[in-house]
This record gives C-alpha cells, structure tokens and sequence, in this order.
C-alpha cells in the first residue's frame, strides 16, 4: 500500500522514525507529511533518509526565490489521491482537533481533508490533555466517522506523570494497518481479467490505425486488482506503462489478437474489466509491402472487429462483466444502451471530452451504471481512485447476485 504517515509535534516523534522501517518491511511505500510542531523534536532528513522520499513539511514552501510557490500549494491533493491509508503518529490533541472539526491549516490537515482513504490515528500526549473532555469528544467524532484509533497505553509520560497518554507500541499501529490491508482483500482467490490500452491495425508493414488510449485507466484497474488479493491477468495493447506488481501481463496489438488472447483467458476469471479502446474497424486488406505514395486519392476499406465484450459476456455465467463506454455526446443515455447491448453488469461511462477526463490523463470523471438500476456519479478523481470504486462496485454487484436464486443470469 502507498502510505502517508503524519507525524505531529510530540515527544514520541522519533519513534515514527523506527515505524516508517517497519512499514516498509512489511512492503509498504511510506510518504512522511511532518507538521511544524513536529520538525521541533525530530528532523526531515531523518525521515526524508529513512523513506527515501522527500518530506513534506509546508503547504506553502517557498522557492528559492522566496515566492510561495504553486505546485506545493496544490500537493496536498496528489499526495492525497496516491494515498491508500493516512497513518498519524503520533497524533497530538491539536491534530485531533483539527480533523475532528475540518480546520486545514497546515499541510497535514488540508491532507486528511482531501483524502477519502481509510484513517488511522495515534494519540499520544500528557494523561490530562487525553482525558479532557475536549479531546474525548473529538475521537469519538473521529471514530463515528470511521477513523481507526490505536489506543495509547498507560505508563511514565514523558512529562514525569503517569497514565495513558503514551504512543501505543509500533507492533500495535502495525496490526491496525494490517488489519486495514486486509479489509480490502477482498478480491482474494478471485481471477481478474482486465483489458487496457488501444489496438492497432495495420494498413500495411509501416502505417496502422490507434487511438488516443495510454492504458492509464485499464493498467490502475489491473493494479487495484491485484492489491486487493486478486490473480490479475492483464491483456493489453501497445503502451509505455511499467507492469503494475503482481499483474499477469499478455502483450497484443492488434483486436483480432485481444480477442484471441480475452477467449484464453476468461473462462479461468471470475471478474471481467474491459477497459481497452479496441478498434471498431481494421483495415480489410492490409498491404503486404509499403503503399506507395501517389496523386490520386486513396481510399482503405475498413471491415469491423469483433466486439470482445459483447462476444464474451454472451457466455458470462456467474462471471460479473464490466465494460467501458467512452462517449463524446448522450452519455448516460449510451452507456445504459451499451450496458443492455453487450450484456454488461456494469458500465463505466466517461465522457472524454471533458476537461480531465479520458484519453492519456492521470484522472477520469466517470458514471457507474449498474444492471441492477443503481448509476453512481463521480467527481473527477485519479484514475486509481476510480479503479477502487468500480471494483467496490462490482464487488458490491457480485453479493447482490450471489444472494438470489442462481437462475436469474440466464440469458444475461
Ligand atoms: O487508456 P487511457 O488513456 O487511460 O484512457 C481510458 C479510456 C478512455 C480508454 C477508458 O476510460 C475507456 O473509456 N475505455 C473504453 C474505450 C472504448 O473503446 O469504449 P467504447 O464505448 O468504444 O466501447 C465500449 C466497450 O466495449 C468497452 O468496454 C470496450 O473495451 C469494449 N469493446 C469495444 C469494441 C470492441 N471491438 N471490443 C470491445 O470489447
């Protein structure tokens, strides 16, 4: 998991740096956010050394010129959307506060506002501050909101008085993240078959027809797959994406060889994402030597391909089949269309006009909608959040039709 640990200011600080080990032991990748209060008792080199990454101090650091600059401002949001868990520890009073009632004041915070991945908090301060009915109230805020707290344990604090108020032991904050990872395995034992990127189709040996798709949206499927327990089998056209960890990888370029290589595959899955811009048409002969060039006009007969999804969800089962729909104009009205059409359990439509969203970026606006009538609209997020909700979403549709009479699939 890619985690975000804040520290705060308390004198358990130091004892973050030993967590970030143990983290990443346990194979996370570990982003520091220290507060200001928190530089006082320990510093960013020493974090910065340990994650191998820089820390983040400041949400307005300065150039070398001394102007605030702008990416620093604006951080707060990629750092939260590559977050898959915000660990705070230690957590001080203020912190609690802070997130308790939406205060963004310094970088940590505004984080915490920005993020939607799961919470865990470590308190730790002086034994009156832990008991005052302040922060009392604002953990129970915290957990009615579904924020893990790892309880501090009782002993000596660091201010000569005893009782609870110490950071709990880092084997403690680790079973909590544990215990996070391990709720989202919930694709464990389940084969995921994911489609990405374009084909290409060939009018002779140098010139072909693609399109405009990076493979970012299929490979964050593939790789969201994969770390929630899933074997990932991942067929993909040409791309310059690096394998996600885990990811299965079957390389193809042209639809005809999708096709071929998506019937391999998806009799062992139970899980179907067809996230790839396949052609519609490929060239009905290509030339078997270079077309020449010459004065008159020359036209290329185009003969459709065979719609892969469609032609696979035909014989779905009890599979759960996604498909995409990439539209330009009527969305809703041809997602539902293509949802029906090709026999689809859910259809993850995006209007690739829009700013941010489609072809080659790092985000995607999309609308889920789901056979059993539910359409799920959602802002623009990074195309990695977006791969989490369509897997909650078929994971969701999945217990749906697992509760009713096995009859109900025939005939999609
Ligand atoms: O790769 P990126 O740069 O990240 O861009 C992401 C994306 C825009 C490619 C992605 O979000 C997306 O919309 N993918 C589907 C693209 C597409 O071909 O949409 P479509 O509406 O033409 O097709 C509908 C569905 O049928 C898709 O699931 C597609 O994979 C499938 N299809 C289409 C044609 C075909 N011959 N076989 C298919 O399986």
């Amino acid at each position: 998991m890619r985690i975000t640990l804040g520290v705060t200011g308390g004198v358990a600080a130091y004892k973050s740096a030993e967590l970030v080990r143990r983290l990443q032991q346990e194979g996370h990748s570990v982003q520091v956010v220290m507060t200001r209060a928190a530089c006082e008792f320990v510093t960013p080199l020493t974090f910065a050394a340990l994650s191998g990454q820089k820390v983040i101090t400041d949400l307005f650091a300065k150039s070398s010129t001394g102007e605030a600059n702008l990416e620093s401002a604006i951080e707060h949001i990629a750092v939260a959307q590559r977050t898959d868990l915000l660990v705070v520890a230690p957590a001080t009073a203020d912190t609690l506060a802070k997130f308790a009632r939406g205060l963004a004041d310094d970088f940590l915070s505004t984080l915490y506002l920005a993020s939607t991945a799961p919470v865990i908090v470590a308190p730790a301060m002086n034994v009156n501050m832990w008991q005052h009915a302040a922060t009392q109230e604002n953990l129970a805020v915290l957990k009615a909101r579904g924020v893990h707290v790892v309880e501090p344990n009782a002993g000596y604090l660091a201010c000569g008085m005893i009782g609870p108020g110490r950071l709990a032991e880092l084997d403690e904050i680790l079973r909590a993240v544990q215990g996070v990872a391990q709720a989202k395995r919930d694709l464990a034992g389940e084969t995921l078959l994911v489609t990405a990127g374009p084909t290409c189709e060939d009018i002779d040996p140098v010139r072909y027809i693609t399109n405009r798709s990076s493979g970012k949206m299929g490979y964050a499927v593939a790789e969201a797959g994969a770390r929630r327990g899933a074997k990932v089998i991942l067929i993909t056209g040409p791309t310059a994406l690096a394998t996600p960890e885990g990811v299965e990888r079957v390389d193809v370029r042209t639809a005809e060889e999708m096709l071929a290589a998506a019937r391999k595959h998806f009799p062992a899955c139970s899980l179907a994402i067809f996230a790839a811009a396949v052609a519609d048409y490929r060239p009905a002969k290509p030339a078997s030597s270079k077309i020449k060039r010459s004065k008159e006009a020359l036209t290329i007969r185009l003969e459709p391909n065979t719609d892969i999804l469609a032609t696979l969800a035909k014989e779905k089962g009890e599979r759960i089949v996604v498909g995409f729909a990439a539209e330009t104009e009527q969305v809703a009205e041809n997602a539902r269309k293509k949802l029906a059409q090709k026999n689809a359990d859910l259809v993850v439509a995006n209007d690739v006009t829009a700013e941010g969203a489609g072809f080659d970026h790092d985000t995607n606006i999309v609308t889920l909608f789901s056979r059993d009538g539910r359409d799920l609209p959602l802002p623009r997020m990074s195309k990695a959040e977006v791969a989490e909700r369509i897997l909650d979403e078929a994971v969701r549709i999945r217990a749906v039709l697992r509760s009713k009479p096995a009859t109900h699939r025939a005939g999609g």
